[in-house]
């Protein structure tokens, strides 16, 4: 294993949480079992979101929440809980894991939950939502001093990328591939226009302007694009939200991935290809700052 995908390993070692919330009330870590029928292991059937806390906030909580709520009725799931259910329930998880003033990562699954097995959905489901918390740092502040390495991979995932599924076995493939082969990430590439990667949106810049996949149903609309996207409209960075091709992205002068965890990460050499001058770019910099005033101010 090669020096970031040992970076990326090292992070992997983490206690267990004590407590989880669980349909309604929180239980120690064991005790939280779900059926082996429970169709988010069955069928993959379930959604989920990732959020990011910073100092014990949960940063942009009604837009993750929003978007869980999308997701569910995507796949034709009522959610179980009203809004300020699960927002509260997400503060006690927190805070019965010591993690209310904490840099922290806020998981929450739902799935149609348990059902004999059969392709009909259940005719009354009863969803399973579990919220974990865990202290979250993010990615080694030096990864985005240096900036990160990745490969393209062909996108074979399905064509409801805009849902949050928990059907991820494609996108955690790639992810270890990008892994063994050096990198941070795995960028998809669909019949030769670039999307997205394993776990974050794609950036690039051509003449200061900022390129990224539309929205749609061949990318998950992050949160953290969002946020890059007022930047620029804040700074007057001209977008263009159209699609591009793996030798736009090759030929880009500056590269940057987002995620909830990622957050803005220079993208300097892709397919062991330099990106610009292999340094992290002004814009991307910009970006990165600009990102990280929204949490710490
Ligand atoms: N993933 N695209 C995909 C496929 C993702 O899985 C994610 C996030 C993103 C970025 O979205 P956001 O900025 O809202 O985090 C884009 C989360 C972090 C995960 O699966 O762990």
């Amino acid at each position: 294993m090669n020096e970031q995908g040992l970076l990326e390993y090292s992070q992997g070692v983490i206690d267990l949480p004590e407590v989880v919330y669980m349909n309604g009330s929180l239980v120690p870590y064991n005790q939280a079992l779900v059926s082996v029928e429970d169709r988010g292991f069955t069928f993959a059937d379930g959604v989920y979101e990732v959020i990011r806390c910073y100092g014990g906030s949960p940063f942009r909580m009604t837009e993750h929440l929003e978007r869980l709520q999308k997701s569910a009725k995507a796949i034709r799931l009522d959610l179980p809980f009203p809004f300020e259910t699960i927002s509260s329930a997400v503060q006690e998880t927190l805070a019965a894991n010591s993690l209310e003033k904490a840099d922290a990562a806020v998981y929450i699954q739902v799935t149609r939950g348990p059902a004999p097995r059969a392709h009909a959905l259940p005719v009354d489901p009863r969803p399973t939502l579990y919220i974990i918390t865990r202290p979250e740092k993010g990615p080694r502040p030096e990864l985005r001093k240096t900036g990160v390495k990745a490969i393209t991979t062909e996108d074979l995932r399905w064509h409801m990328c805009h849902i949050k599924s928990t059907g991820l076995l494609l996108n955690s493939l790639a992810k270890q591939k990008a892994l063994e082969s050096g990198c941070y990430e795995a960028i998809f590439v669909r019949e030769g226009i670039v999307t997205e990667g394993t776990s974050s949106n794609l950036f690039v810049v051509k003449d200061r302007t900022l390129w990224t996949h539309p929205e749609g149903n061949h990318i998950l609309s992050g949160v953290t694009r969002s946020a890059v996207l007022e930047i620029a409209a804040e700074k007057g960075i001209p977008v263009k939200a159209e699609k591009f091709t793996l030798a736009d992205l090759h030929q880009a002068e500056e590269v940057f991935i987002t995620g909830t965890i990622t957050e803005v990460m220079p993208v300097v050499e892709i397919d062991g290809r330099l990106i610009g001058t292999g340094k992290p770019g002004e814009v991307t910099q910009i970006m990165g700052r600009s990102f990280a005033r929204l949490y710490t101010t």
